[in-house]
């Protein structure tokens, strides 16, 4: 097997029975937001555009990059297509070319003259923009798992579809979280370097329990290059950047003795025979070059897409719209088609621009201008941000504008789950699709276990991890390790989200 790495978490897998061509990401995301680090706009991408088979994790955009789909990839290439209960990704794929559609089973393996393939589907409405995916592909030899940026619940699972020779996996941030709020200077540096640390946590125990013999650090950090997002970057290894980069990860692993671990930066070819693995790279600058001095280095791919960036923004709004009424006319069908959203949400959520805020009352179910009465969230923002999102009609406001991080948000307690779903549903098929998730949760099996005197719920209500495995429990705290919530065992209340509860009792002696 031959992996040449793209960039991202981009990949071209060759084996003897066909090659599969994987989240190739190269257009700048969310508004211009991200960029691929290291930079890949300079690879010579021709040898990868008539693949067998085209796998796409998700829809989010530094993995599903629509331009370069349609200006590059053959349509004859066959999609690997994730189990998702919802048709997204198949119909954005239809809508460039693309006609002919693998269908896997979660978790089952499908062989396609040789090669095996097996997609794990993630669904619930926390994953990605509604779905999530990784892959295993092997081919009799040698299997690899692209974790990619998805978040399995369940150890035994993904142990179960190896043992692997290669492992990809996330461990940088992907998300405007800490970094968008308005906390507090020493609350956010708190937030930030807990953040930094959960996520590389994070990764290595998926890369312990994976246990594959060579490790690739992927799917991040973004660089950004827009003078407003600069600061992002993480240019000191500070440890309250969520932004590490791949040279940080592998250093952690080592601390912990782990030693399988492999830089790759676009271009790098990763061999898998027998067994054995040799790395690659196309030279000695493009694997130095980004670390040595980042500064100097993103200052050149900045200099290098400054005429681009300037269109970006030019683009984002091309008139004035009456933000209140046309968000009215959009938003209040959905919001009465969204009671456990709407209840879960529980207050008004405010739309901040220069000269226009705009009330979502998930209570009254109705969109007005806001006149200043309490809030749940409110996010300030860029007026031509959100006439892009409304000209555009995007139907996925986090897979936009939210990841973009080009806003403040101010939030009142803790994190609310419910405001990000309904932001990433906007519109009838996805709204009705989320509630019916959180239907179907709420009226889930009974299975608990019991661990230091507690009877616990089986799987955690965050996103259904199994808290057999990733449930820590100390005094009357339990952590869930797949992403840090914490829940108080005397209560059951959630600590780290609102109207998040987990059933739990203490045993009697
Ligand atoms: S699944 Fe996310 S914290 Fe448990």
């Amino acid at each position: 097997m031959r992996i040449t790495f793209l960039g991202h978490v981009g990949m071209f897998v060759e084996t003897r029975h066909g090659s599969v061509l994987c989240d190739p990401w190269f257009t700048p995301a969310y508004f211009g937001s991200w960029f691929p680090f290291p930079r890949n706009d300079r690879l010579d991408v021709a040898p990868f555009e008539h693949p067998d088979f085209l796998y796409l994790s998700h829809l989010h955009l530094d993995h599903f990059d629509p331009d370069w789909l349609a200006a590059h990839v053959d349509t004859n290439a066959r999609v690997l297509l994730p189990e998702f209960t919802v048709p997204f990704l198949e119909r954005e794929l239809r809508a460039l070319g693309f006609r002919e559609f693998v269908r896997t089973r979660h978790g089952e393996r499908c062989d396609l003259d040789g090669l095996e393939v097996t997609i794990l589907a993630f669904n619930a409405p926390a994953d990605g923009p509604l779905g999530d995916s990784a892959i295993v592909i092997g081919d009799g030899e040698t299997r690899m798992l692209n974790q990619n940026d998805a978040r399995p619940g369940s150890a035994a699972e993904l142990v179960a579809l190896g043992p692997f020779d290669a492992q990809f996996v996330q461990f940088s941030g992907a998300i405007w979280y800490p970094v968008a709020y308005d906390f507090p200077p020493d609350e956010m540096a708190k937030l930030a370097r807990d953040k930094r640390a959960n996520q590389l946590d994070r990764a290595r125990q998926y890369v312990e329990w994976v246990a594959a013999p060579h490790v690739f650090p992927c799917a991040g950090p973004p660089a950004f290059l827009d003078g407003d997002l600069f600061a992002l970057n993480d240019l000191d290894d500070a440890d309250t950047n969520i932004f590490p980069d791949q040279l940080v990860f592998l250093g952690e692993l080592a601390d912990h003795g782990i030693t399988s671990g492999h830089l790759v930066v676009p271009g790098s070819i990763i061999e898998l025979h027998g067994g054995e693995c040799t790395v690659s790279h196309p030279d000695e600058i493009a694997i130095t070059e980004p670390f040595r001095d980042k500064r100097a280095y993103l200052d050149r791919y900045r200099a290098d897409w400054a005429d681009w960036l300037a269109a970006e923004r030019a683009g984002w709004s091309s008139g004035r719209h009456d933000l209140v009424a046309e968000l009215r006319e959009w938003f209040e069908p959905l919001l009465a088609r969204a009671p456990i959203t709407s209840t879960g949400v529980g207050g008004i959520v405010v739309l901040q621009t220069a000269d226009e805020a705009v009330a979502i009352d998930f209570v009254a179910g109705e969109v007005r201008a806001w006149a200043g009465e309490p809030v749940v969230y409110r996010v300030d923002v860029d007026r031509r941000l959100v006439e892009a999102c409304i000209e555009r009609h995007l139907e996925d406001w986090v897979n936009s504008l939210f990841l973009s991080a080009r806003f403040r948000a101010h939030r009142e307690g803790a994190f609310n789950e419910f405001v990000m779903t309904f932001f990433k549903s906007l519109s009838v098929e996805r709204i009705d699709h989320v509630e019916a998730c959180y239907a179907m949760v709420r009226g889930d099996a009974d299975e608990f276990f019991v661990r230091d005197g507690w009877r616990i719920e089986r799987y955690c209500p965050h996103r259904q991890a199994d808290l057999l495995e990733f449930g820590e429990v100390e005094g009357s705290t339990l952590t869930c390790a797949l992403h840090h919530w914490q829940f108080d065992l005397e209560t059951g209340a959630c600590r780290t989200s609102d109207g998040k509860r987990l059933r739990c009792s203490r045993i009697d002696p």
